[in-house]
């Protein structure tokens, strides 16, 4: 597979990371390798070493790709492994956690929504314990939701709707945290349930990811990675057909002329039918508005693990349209397969 040493790597147990990927990709640059485990999801119910055993496989295509830095797009495998992750491997690696702290400042009832693995995790346990002793106005809710992962998945694929209120908790929370990857495909249709903010950890995990790149010019070539202030203005591939190399560039031209921020993306197929038919390499080419119209502008995104295919088609959804299921004002649908 003829996928660029040096990218970053990002892992989840299936689709809930393509929210965390979305939000990380302004500004980035880089080849992504996005590794979904679909074929074994949802984790949330497994033992830790199981957990730990997936993770490390992912881990392992990341070593071999010579990652610069991996992304860690799963609550679940951040709070069981994430210590053993940092310890094995060379490069550095950001993971997910619940924004409790965020939720919290605002004091009220606060329910924060995990996979059982999470919920019964010492490493989230102690968050939810170090920040109710910071902020006493806040009322922590621990619930774990031991089906929604499962339902997000499936969901996807088939287009089943989710019966969401008998999958959740009862109650009137204040705000409520997704503290799944998952759940973020939800985000607008929880918020609706309960009829309270929504909080998730994405911006915060892209945060990080461009402040350890910022820092970590021992991991190769020195990046100026530094966020894009606003959000990014949506474009879509009309025809979803991929850009040649020519056409990337004109592209990437004609945007840094109108200074806009955009988004295209399609399969570029490569040489060959066989390539093709393969499809095993998946581009999507990310433009940001950067008075640049160098090749260093796209992020080249690469599926791995079981299920690439629907990883790809489902990240590829989420762009369709409008910007879905990445947080901020505009919530989220879950993309029909
Ligand atoms: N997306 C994951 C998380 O953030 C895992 C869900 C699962 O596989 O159970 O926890």
């Amino acid at each position: 597979m003829d996928i660029p040493e040096g990218g970053i790597g990002f892992f989840d147990s299936g689709l809930g990371g393509l929210t965390v990927l979305s939000a990380c990709l302004d500004g980035l640059g880089l080849p992504v390798c996005y590794y979904g485990d679909n074929a074994r999801a949802p984790y949330g119910g497994l033992p830790e070493e199981k957990i730990l055993a997936y993770a490390e496989e992912a881990f392992d295509a990341f070593s071999a790709l010579r990652v610069r830095a991996a992304v860690i797009a799963c609550n679940t495998v951040t709070a069981v492994c994430a210590d053993r992750l940092r310890e094995k491997y060379p490069f550095p690696v950001v993971g997910a956690e619940p924004a409790v702290r965020v939720a919290a400042r605002r004091g009220g009832r606060i329910f924060v929504l995990v996979t059982p693995a999470t919920a019964q995790s010492g490493r989230f346990l102690s968050l939810c314990g170090r920040v109710g002793r910071e902020f006493p106005a806040a009322r922590i809710s621990v619930c774990p939701c031991p089906e929604l992962a499962g339902w997000v998945e499936r969901s996807v694929r088939t287009g089943e709707k989710i019966p969401l209120p008998s999958l959740l908790p009862s109650g009137k929370p204040d705000a409520v945290v997704l503290g799944c990857t998952h759940y973020v495909f939800l985000r607008e249709e929880i918020g609706a349930l309960y009829g309270c903010p929504v909080f998730d950890g994405n911006e915060g995990i892209a945060r990080e990811l461009f402040r350890i790149l910022s820092s970590r010019r021992a991991c190769g070539r020195p990046l100026a990675a530094t966020r894009p202030s606003r959000p990014p203005l949506l474009t879509t591939a009309a025809d979803g057909k991929g850009l040649s190399e020519g056409e990337v560039d004109g592209f990437s031209r004609k945007a840094a002329e109108r200074e806009e921020l955009c988004f295209r993306f399609g399969e570029k197929t490569g040489k060959g039918e066989e390539e093709k038919e393969k499809n095993i390499r998946s581009r999507i080419f990310c433009e940001i508005g950067q008075k640049r119209g160098k090749k260093g502008d796209f992020s080249e995104i690469f599926f791995l693990g079981s299920g690439k295919t629907v990883n790809k088609s489902a990240y590829e959804q989420m762009f369709v349209g409008k910007k879905r299921g990445m947080g901020g004002e505009t919530g989220s649908k879950i993309p029909k397969s």
